[in-house]
């Protein structure tokens, strides 16, 4: 058999499938193989030196129609629909693009990579778990991003991916969004900047990066056929916003257009958002790429900017080869969209340093998890100090909650990572990855007596606290891709679990495994709680170590933990209606409608703005995070600039060492109708006992400013302004008024 043939794609389909089972350890090696035969080192798009944009231009100019065609759309997906015939080439990711061996470009193969590379079980591989996106956006910390983007870059390449598919930066707007945890939160600058962060790293690994899911696809209820209704105002500064920062600072490779629609138009052929806002205003130079079955149109999708169907080719394949034929599509139009990918492939290394498989670095990861993981948990309540646990103290722990003797959750769907010999997780499988809390509690605390109870019967897990010095209660909240949550309830009773627990043993912790924010109708009972959210590979240990005290816990929320549903922007989730249920096979013949509307009124009013502008107490606000020590603030100048420089002292006034995140924001003068006040930046500080920073935040006027739909352009508008600092959006001691001329 020839294998230069099949891993070039040019044997007959038939013949390959034949020998599929035999070559099976070969095709390891196809892609690499099929480019390192053909690497056209002496062509002049191999020139480095050249820009990628005049690197495209001359491959563009050497490609055929049919190759052409085939840059543009995916081909196929493990487990959609009937596979293809040349799907052999896959390397078992979401999707993957035929390169063109005879003039050196790779294929591109993409991986879902949320929080690590998903499905590495299903091809006999290992990929990290890092703690959730949202939990990472906890540690308002863009080294942090900058180490998870690049750990998921190398796991990539190392499972032999050129491409990923992560960088969820959807705002949350809806907590009840069941992909909540994929992404980084509730304000738009923060959730932009972290984004941006890991992408950069990402694609410094020489990968493709990814944007998703380009825009306002904040609930998952329907996500195929709802049409949101927003304002051009507010949807540019908020959801858009984020994508303009994090689009900004990381170029990536691609941004994925969601599955609803925005205003009428599907976000996948919709001119405003593709064409108008990315392309134009944003000089966006990536492609874009469908959600997985986004695609509902040819000429429509093409003509309004976007560049590439996933996973198959329904809209981007015979039907656009056929509509450039007749003149349809322009041709122009067609080489805009190769023009793109191409551009990509040479700007993030792919074509230069082409992917290899290799062994990925576990201790390397555990190490990455584990910290970040630290970064991330926000202690929430600690009451009479009863964190950090006291050793010398302590002589019996109960360890009480569903698998907390031998592992945590985590987030759901695409996003999924397999654990460890858990090959092919199930479409809404929970999946609890090997983490023991029980284990790592216990390794903190030799010669104390650490018992564990499961909690199904809150009895006998009551009776266990009682006989113990403190009790820890392991809470989840499993969430996912495709389905929201009914309500922020702690679901299986687990507030009655906590409730009876803490009653029996006032000293009680929770420590929270969520997706999203959760209600807590036992707050005022227990003495401590932690939000570790999804918390990854290294979870437990990182729980240990914050509740034992050798960390010094220093996140804060990026979201807003509601009293109740009824405070929310939408009381109630829309959802569709009964008979809209399953489109997919109508969503093919290019006829699909939206076919029920959410209107987001509260327009920019997202998250904490929504709660500070509607008067609504919450339970804990955006920002917010204790530490075991205490920071004072003082000292507060602002000068107006070219960027405006926020600048004053932290101290830390308790008794041991620690970080505090110190946030700016900004209330805008009384014309600009925004409201009360928005994040217009922060910075980490590292302070031991009694010592004392300036700090410096440079605030950039774009974060002043506000959307004006008349002229369609950003305004940093005249009048008083007003800075204030502190440690959370409602504990901000300084204030200083400036007039902006
Ligand atoms: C999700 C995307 C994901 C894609 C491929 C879609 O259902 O919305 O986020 O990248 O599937 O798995």
């Amino acid at each position: 058999m020839n294998i230069n043939k099949l891993c070039r794609g040019t044997l007959a389909p038939s013949a390959a499938i034949v020998f599929l089972a035999v070559v099976s350890a070969v095709l390891e090696q196809c892609p690499l193989r099929a480019l390192a035969d053909s690497q056209p080192v002496d062509r002049p798009w191999m020139d480095k030196t050249l820009s990628p944009d005049r690197r495209a231009d001359l491959v563009l100019k050497e490609m055929t129609l049919d190759e052409k065609i085939g840059f543009v759309h995916g081909n196929g997906m493990p487990g959609w629909g009937s596979p293809r015939p040349n799907a052999y080439l896959g390397n078992g990711g979401a999707g993957f693009v035929l390169g063109v061996p005879r003039l050196g470009i790779p294929m591109i193969q993409m991986s879902d990579a949320a929080y690590g590379v998903r499905s590495s079980g299903e091809n006999g591989r290992y990929s990290t778990a890092l703690p959730s996106n949202l939990a990472a956006a906890s540690s308002w910390d863009v080294q942090a991003a900058c180490a998870y983007g690049a750990l998921i870059g190398r796991e990539l390449r190392a499972q032999g991916y050129n491409m990923t598919l992560g960088g969820g930066v959807n705002l949350t707007r809806e907590p009840r969004n069941g992909r909540t945890f994929e992404y980084q939160g509730e304000d738009p600058i923060l959730a932009g900047t972290l984004v941006g962060s890991r992408m950069k790293c990402e694609q410094a690994q020489h990968v493709m990066g990814d944007m998703k899911h380009y825009a306002l696809n904040d609930q998952e209820s329907g996500r195929n056929e709802v049409n949101v209704i927003i304002g051009k105002r507010a949807m540019r500064e908020s959801d858009l916003l984020a994508f303009q920062i994090g689009i900004e600072i990381a170029d990536p490779a691609g941004v994925m257009c969601s599955y609803n629609a925005v205003n009428g138009d599907f976000a996948c052929e919709n001119k405003y958002l593709l064409t108008d806002v990315l392309k134009k205003d944003w000089n966006f130079k990536g492609f874009v790429l469908s959600d997985w079955g986004g695609t509902h149109s040819t000429v429509k999708a093409s003509a309004a900017g976007l560049d590439h169907e996933e996973p198959m080719d329904d809209f981007f394949g015979e039907k656009l080869k056929q509509a450039v034929e007749s003149g349809k599509v322009p041709m122009s139009e067609l080489d805009e969209h190769v023009h793109r990918i191409l551009r990509s492939e040479f700007a993030s290394g792919i074509v230069d340093d082409p992917v290899r498989k290799s062994v990925v670095d576990v201790e390397g990861g555990f190490e990455t998890a584990r910290r970040i993981a630290e970064q991330s948990i926000v202690l929430l309540k600690n009451d009479q100090g009863i964190l950090p646990l006291d050793r010398a103290k302590l002589h019996s722990v109960a360890v009480i909650g569903p698998n907390a003797n031998t592992s945590m959750i985590s987030g759901g769907g695409s996003a999924q990572v397999d654990p460890p010999g858990h090959p092919a997780t199930k479409w809404k499988e929970h999946v609890w990855f090997p983490t023991s809390p029980l284990k790592a509690i216990s390794a903190k605390a030799p010669g104390v007596t650490v018992e564990y109870d499961s909690g199904v019967d809150r009895s006998t897990a009551a009776a266990l606290a009682k006989k113990s010095d403190v009790a820890i209660v392991f809470a989840y909240q499993w969430t996912s891709e495709d389905f929201d949550l009914p309500s922020l309830s702690l679901p299986d009773n687990q507030d009655a679990l906590i409730e009876q627990v803490a009653a029996a043993n006032p000293r009680t912790i929770v420590v929270l495994e969520t997706g999203s924010a959760v209600t807590m109708p036992w707050l005022s009972q227990v003495s401590g709680v932690l939000e570790a959210w999804y918390a990854g590979s290294k979870g437990a240990d990182a729980v240990a170590n914050i509740l034992f005290g050798e960390v010094n816990p220093n996140a804060k929320l990026p979201m807003t933990f509601p009293r109740s549903e009824a405070d929310l922007p939408h009381t109630h989730l829309v959802m569709p209606p009964p008979e809209a249920q399953d489109r997919s096979a109508v969503m093919k013949t290019g006829e699909a409608k939206p076919t029920f509307e959410v209107h987001y009124d509260e327009g920019l009013k997202v998250g904490y703005k929504w709660y500070d502008a509607e008067n609504k107490p919450v339970l804990f606000p955006f920002g917010y995070g204790l530490s075991y020590t205490t920071f004072s603030y003082s000292g507060l100048k602002v000068n107006p600039g070219s960027e405006t420089t926020v600048s004053f002292a932290v101290k830390n006034t308790g008794s041991r060492a620690g970080e505090e995140i110190a946030e700016a924001y900004a209330s805008l003068p009384a014309s600009a109708g925004e409201p009360p006040k928005r994040l217009v930046g922060w910075s980490k500080v590292y302070l031991n006992a009694g010592e004392s920073k300036e700090v410096s935040v440079a605030v950039k006027p774009l974060y002043l400013s506000i959307y004006d739909e008349a002229s369609n352009s950003w305004k940093l508008l005249p009048g008083s302004y007003a800075f204030m600092v502190g440690g959370s959006s409602q504990n901000l001691p300084l204030v200083q008024k400036v007039d902006f001329k």
